[in-house]
């Protein structure tokens, strides 16, 4: 394990991994994150494959600034209320992604949504502004472990990973999350910011989570699957794929397909194949020109991440109107 101080340097050499994709755990004043850049799917492939989650969860991007957050999302006037008066701070927006957003896709668990935060930590600080790019970090813990709070309880979880040691976390508790969709205001996780706080700010009440249906037809209306589905259909099968059709394929067994094919790794590695995989739907969905033609997606094998991805594709294969 590499433990990094706070000088300068050493912020310059932690942004330089995250730069060339690796990770890095830094603190910010609720708990220590696991940060990645939130560009580059290899990297967010790796901190799933790390954390253990068993499914994709959105992450959180942490960027610099109110001007960094609006050039990946979209704020709305109570959001930009809610962020000039809590940023830098333990306050989390969910936003709709701004088009053309730089943020990979799996980093956002392929929602039309992304979760924005400034942390208020000037270590975090610093670290952001030299990366210039968003950071997605969720807790540095293990999926299911308790949240670490200081850089030994990082070193639990991840022996190898490098670490800023900022000491003690000071608020100890995550940040609290509100979702802003057009003039609707939800609580989605109670954190350091008290909810009668930000309910002062915004001069009303803050609605419970809406339920994923609710919260899809707001913001992406008639597709209510989960995660990004093509609109293409889309079939977990061994089938033969007809001319027309696109194959999703693992592994680099398939030479026949003359068609339209990817191949998401073809040395088997699982978390290579996690990293590409919303790119290769929204990339085949693109390039299908008849509509009837599908996209046919192999079942990969479920262990590490192979567990999350077929989850996924359940979901993106199941049609719109369930
Ligand atoms: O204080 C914190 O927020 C810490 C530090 C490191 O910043 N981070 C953190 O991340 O707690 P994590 O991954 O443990 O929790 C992220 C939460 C999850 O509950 C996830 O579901 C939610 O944020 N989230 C992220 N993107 C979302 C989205 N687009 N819509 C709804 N919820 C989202
Ligand atoms: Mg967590």
């Amino acid at each position: 394990m590499i433990r990094l101080g706070q000088d300068p340097a050493s912020l310059a050499q932690a942004a330089e991994i995250l730069r060339r994709g690796d990770l890095v755990a830094f603190p910010t004043e609720t708990v220590y994150g696991l940060g990645a850049d939130a560009r580059n799917p290899d990297a967010v492939a790796k901190l799933f494959a790390l954390k253990g989650r068993p499914q994709f969860n959105p992450l959180i991007c942490h960027v610099a600034d109110i001007d960094a957050a609006q050039k990946i999302g979209v704020l709305n006037d109570m959001a930009l209320l809610l962020a000039a008066h809590f940023w830098p701070g333990p306050l989390t927006l969910v936003v709709p992604r701004r088009a053309n957003c730089p943020v990979d896709l799996l980093a956002c668990a392929g929602l039309p949504t992304i979760a924005l935060r400034v942390p208020a930590n000037p270590t975090a600080q610093a670290l952001l502004a030299q990366c210039q790019f968003p950071v997605a970090a969720p807790s540095a813990n293990m999926s299911g472990r308790i949240s670490p709070t200081h850089p030994a309880h990082v070193t639990i979880s991840f022996p190898d990973i490098t670490v800023i040691d900022g000491g003690a976390c000071a608020v100890g508790l995550e940040s609290s999350i509100v979702g802003c969709f057009e003039d609707t205001l939800y609580w989605l996780r109670a954190g350091g910011i008290a909810r009668c706080d930000i309910e002062a700010i915004i001069g009303r009440s803050l609605e419970s989570p809406p339920s994923e249906r609710e919260q899809l037809s707001k913001l992406a209306p008639g597709r209510l699957a989960r995660h990004y589905a093509p609109t293409h259909q889309l079939v977990i099968s061994d089938m033969s794929p007809q001319r027309d059709d696109a194959l999703i394929s693992f592994g680099g067994a398939e030479t026949e397909h003359t068609g339209l094919h990817i191949d998401l790794s073809p040395t088997g590695d699982l978390t290579q194949a996690a990293a590409r995989l919303y790119a290769a739907l929204y990339e085949m969905d693109q390039a299908l020109t008849s509509p009837q033609a599908k996209i046919i997606i192999r079942p990969l094998p479920e262990d590490g991440l192979g567990e999350a991805i077929m989850d996924r594709l359940r979901r993106a294969a199941t049609p719109a109107d369930q």
